[in-house]
């Protein structure tokens, strides 16, 4: 018999990567979503990849009926692998209730259920966003966590908090938190990637996007720094490898080799690259050139951010493996496929 998995957003950018991963690995797949910021023809992606169709359902984690009513159906799940959130910064500001509900309630919701029916394995997407402006640099995970700057960064926290509270509570809840720095790149099939719903607020959507002539130009914000070239500094993660490192993940809980019930962990690459380092080797590799200009700091941005990914390499024995270049190359192949 397979394991099976649940994995909630499993249509968005990163969900449907960690599917492809778990089929991969020999794991049965049902996925929930409720297509706010997914397309259902990732599903084709998906097993036009692996050659395995995932159980799929339509559902809104805010439903808690229709939830309880989902694992009424499905008794043999094993773990869970939860994405389904909302995760625009800007628009977090703007609509602070539906972030709460959409994040937190829906959290709650599922907790509840893993309790209800003795489901013990849980992973959690969190962020780097917790650590706010970083005191040192790179950030371990004995960082201080920083008051949030947004809803939606404050979702992070508090998610992260009502996990460590139920791991507390019951020990048999076994949880793993895994902090993603900037998540990019595509599946080198092209078969699936990053679908963002109208204008990019994130860096290399917008880039892949004026590259392909739908955006005139990129701007970037700020250029005045204290950085080597004057612009912000990310750890920038392909998303193959993100993926990778949630059944690693899963795979320690499923093993009982977690040293405690609940554990975080950093997931990047451990190496940082300023905007203008992303727009001068998105040229380079992809052999084209991009319209930019420099503009003023966007609000609630910070500095520079990169991890310290020792201790997901030493108690994972996860590493990233591909390279910020390799994203950009998957990234593009991607938005050239898309904007046929
Ligand atoms: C990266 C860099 C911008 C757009 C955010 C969330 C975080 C996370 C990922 C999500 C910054 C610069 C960007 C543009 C630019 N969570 N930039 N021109 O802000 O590091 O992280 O997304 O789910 O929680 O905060 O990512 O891609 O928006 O920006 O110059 O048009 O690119 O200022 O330095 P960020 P980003």
């Amino acid at each position: 018999m397979k394991t099976k998995i649940l994995v909630t957003g499993g249509l968005g950018f990163i969900g449907s990567h960690t599917v492809v991963a778990l089929q991969e690995k020999g794991y049965d797949v049902v996925i929930i979503d409720n297509l706010s910021n997914s397309d259902i023809s990732v599903l084709e992606g998906i097993t036009k990849i692996t050659g395995v169709r995932p159980e799929f359902e339509a559902i809104d984690l805010r439903d808690k009926a229709k939830v309880i009513d989902f694992f009424n159906r499905h008794s043999d799940i094993k773990g869970i692998i939860h994405f389904a959130a909302s995760k625009a910064v800007g628009e977090s500001v703007q609509k602070p209730l539906l972030y709460y509900e959409n994040n937190i309630n829906t959290l709650i919701y599922l907790l509840q259920q893993m309790q209800d029916k003795e489901i013990r394995n849980f992973i959690f997407s969190s962020s780097c966003t917790v650590y706010g402006e970083p005191d040192s640099l790179p950030i371990t995970e004995a960082a201080p966590i920083k008051p949030a700057l947004s809803p939606y960064g404050n979702t992070k926290q508090i998610g992260e908090e009502i996990i460590r509270d139920t791991a507390k509570a019951y020990p048999e809840f076994n949880s793993i938190a895994l902090r993603y720095f900037n998540p990019i790149g595509a599946h080198p099939t092209a078969y699936i990637g990053e679908l963002p719903l109208g204008v990019p607020q994130n860096l290399i959507p917008f880039v892949t996007q004026t590259a392909a002539g739908i955006r005139q130009e990129l701007s970037v914000f700020g250029d005045d720094y204290p950085t080597p070239d004057g612009t912000a500094i990310r750890d920038y993660i392909h998303v193959v490898d993100l993926a990778e490192s949630h059944v690693v993940a899963l795979e320690r809980l499923l093993n009982n080799r977690q040293k405690a019930n609940f554990e975080v962990f950093n997931i990047g690459t451990g190496r940082g690259s300023s905007v203008m380092e992303i727009i001068k080797s998105f040229e380079k590799v992809n052999g084209l050139k991009l319209n930019y200009k420099i503009v003023g700091r966007r609000e609630g941005d910070v500095t520079s951010v990169w991890a310290d990914t020792s201790l997901a390499e030493k108690e994972l024995g996860w590493k990233a493996r591909l390279s910020m270049e390799d994203a950009l190359r998957d990234a593009w192949h991607w938005q050239q496929k898309i904007s046929k």
